[in-house]
């Protein structure tokens, strides 16, 4: 096959159905376990379709996360999120270690697993449910109809993680403004960069004023960490970037999404209305995340050694794409994958990755994502689009998929 000819690989999803993978994805998963692909700049890395297949891949210590990594996947675009100019290596701003392998990643991950496991993160549900509570009050108190997204979706998930990391939630306008910025891939990658800067430069700020002044949240943990000689200043900051995107973005469209697909099956958004049992609120949540699969854009590696994927001979250099989408929607692994079905046990689903960078904050977007769906449906019962789902502006070019805008009535 010449590279003219390897079929592109395809991230819009179609407006049919804007919850499920591209047409052209699923075809592709129907044809084989993997395939070439090819990218906007003329890289042809392999795609892996299956769900066994994929979480194989991730789990093996050969394949590599770094953008420096010779044949990682697009690597222009993911480095926009870490490179600035020509500035030497250590001077660019980086995002955390989701990019950086291990010892490194494993070395900066231990710094921060503590604040984010399960019981911690259960711990926190009575704070969410307030801030949850406190939200739809407000929004119930505003104009109607009303943008969810702004009145809700967002407002939720920042002021959790603010309140996580020690960050001011004064300043939300500043830090969502900026994210939104650096995971839209649409936008040109020296403004992406400056979103970039700005970010670290505020998070070391904050390290500098919790250095004086420490309080009791998780920056001043990783001062701590700073002071002991654990970890450097920088990457204190870079962390504190890492937590602060990745804690309001991805929660954010799950909810907006989330509650958008549930208007779209009316019969299982009245499961969760009706229901007050929380086993059914967390297997709705598993459910949603595994049918809406929002890091739509999938996994991307590079091979470090000559192996085998899925049968097939791939060599050190080469790029990996592990589309979770079509991993979640595997009918070898979850029956009728296609239909949102928030009875059916889910748990297995790949929506938060696999391998040594699966999501650290995933217990956190748990108790977040089970308050938000077992109260917002029940409080305001009567919740619904306002407007054409035709009409709503889709995140197709972005690291995490959504809507921009749900306007919504009740
Ligand atoms: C529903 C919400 C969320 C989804 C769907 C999600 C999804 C993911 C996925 C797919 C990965 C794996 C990336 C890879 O393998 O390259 C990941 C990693 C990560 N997520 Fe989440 N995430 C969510 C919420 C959160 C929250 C609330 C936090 C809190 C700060 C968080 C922090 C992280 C971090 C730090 C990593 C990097 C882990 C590593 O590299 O070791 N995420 N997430």
């Amino acid at each position: 096959m010449t590279d003219q000819e390897t079929p592109a690989y395809p991230m819009e999803r179609a407006m049919k159905c804007p919850f499920d993978p591209p047409p052209q994805l699923k075809s592709l998963q129907e044809e084989g376990p993997i395939t070439r692909v090819r990218l906007e700049d003329g890289q042809t890395p392999w795609l892996v379709t299956g769900y066994d297949d994929q979480r194989t891949v991730l789990s093996d210590p050969r394949v590599s996360s770094d953008t420096a990594s010779p044949g990682y996947p697009n690597a222009a675009v993911a480095k926009n999120y870490e490179a600035e100019g020509e500035a030497p290596q250590e001077q660019r701003p980086k995002i955390g270690f989701i990019l950086m392998d291990d010892p490194e990643h494993a070395r900066l991950r231990r710094m921060v697993t503590a604040p984010f496991a399960i019981k911690r993160s259960e711990a926190r549900r009575p704070a969410i449910q307030k801030i949850v509570d406190d939200a739809i009050d407000a929004m119930l108190a505003g104009p109607n109809p009303t943008d969810l997204v702004d009145a809700f979706a967002l407002p939720v998930p920042s002021l959790v993680i603010s309140e996580l990391l020690g960050v001011p939630y004064a300043d939300h306008d500043f830090f969502q403004e900026n994210s939104k910025v650096i995971v839209n891939l649409d936008v040109a990658p020296e403004e992406r960069m400056i979103g970039m800067r700005n970010l670290t430069v505020y998070l070391d700020d904050l390290v500098g004023q919790k250095m004086k002044a420490p309080g009791d949240d998780l920056l001043s943990g990783l001062v701590g960490r700073v002071e002991s000689g654990d970890i450097t200043r920088a990457e204190a900051a870079q962390i504190g970037v890492l937590l602060l995107i990745a804690g309001h973005e991805t929660t954010a469209n799950m909810i907006a999404l989330g509650t958008l697909a549930l208007f779209e099956n009316p019969d299982q958004l009245a499961l969760l209305r009706d229901s007050d049992d929380p086993v059914v609120v967390a297997k709705a949540v598993e459910e949603l995340l595994r049918y809406l699969h929002i890091t739509h854009n999938g996994r991307r590696r590079a091979v470090l050694e000559d192996m085998e994927i899925a049968g097939q001979a791939v060599k050190a250099g080469e790029g990996v794409i592990l589309p979770g989408d079509i991993g979640n929607r595997d009918p070898a692994v979850f029956a009728d994958p296609d239909r949102l079905d928030l009875t059916r046990d889910a748990r297995r689903h790949i929506a938060f990755g696999f391998g040594v960078h699966q999501c650290l904050g995933q217990s956190l977007a748990r108790v977040e994502l089970q308050v938000v769906y077992s109260t917002l449906y029940k409080r305001i019962p009567t919740l619904a689009l306002a407007g054409d789902l035709k009409e709503l502006p889709f995140k197709h070019n972005a690291a995490v998929y959504g809507v921009y805008e749900l306007p919504v009535t009740w």
